[in-house]
């Protein structure tokens, strides 16, 4: 494997600014920086941001058709898109592996964020650990096994 998609959704864009007491305040550059610097030789982050649930659908079926192990973390999408997560589901139908990460502990928060529509779908999920979660599932799938 030479590339790992990190694909992140609405309003992550705003890192570094959003709620910092909630999402701490280092912004998507610096995210990408983490994980450039803890990818194995050889292995590339691709790391994206989009309000766009098209488009957000459409680097999944880009995953599928190149293979690519994907990071997602889905934001507010996760909470009520059946179209994101038939996409994602399309992924791992594939064999490919999606780790689904959130910065915050959806589960501690409001209770329209205790719902997941895509982690039925998802290989693994990983939440509340700030930029690890997105760190320990590059780990993941950067290990071989
Ligand atoms: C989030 C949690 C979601 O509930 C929220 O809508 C986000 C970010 C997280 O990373 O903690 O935008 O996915």
């Amino acid at each position: 494997m030479s590339t790992v998609l990190v694909l992140n959704g609405p309003n992550l864009g705003r890192l570094g600014s959003r709620e910092p007491d909630v999402y701490g305040s280092a912004d998507l550059d610096e995210l990408r920086a983490l994980l450039r610097a803890s990818a194995p030789a050889g292995v590339t982050v691709d790391l994206r941001q989009t309000d766009d649930e098209a488009e957000l659908i459409h680097w999944l079926y880009e995953a599928v058709d190149a293979g690519t192990p994907v990071i997602l973390n889905p934001a507010a999408f996760t909470h009520y898109s059946y179209a994101l997560r038939d996409a994602a589901g399309l992924v791992t139908k594939a064999g490919v592996p999606l780790i689904e990460v959130h910065i915050s502990n959806p589960h501690a928060r409001e209770t329209f964020r205790h719902t997941s529509v895509v982690s039925a779908v998802a290989t693994g999920v990983i939440a509340g650990l700030g930029f690890d979660s997105y760190r320990l599932a590059l780990n993941y799938l950067t290990t071989p096994r």
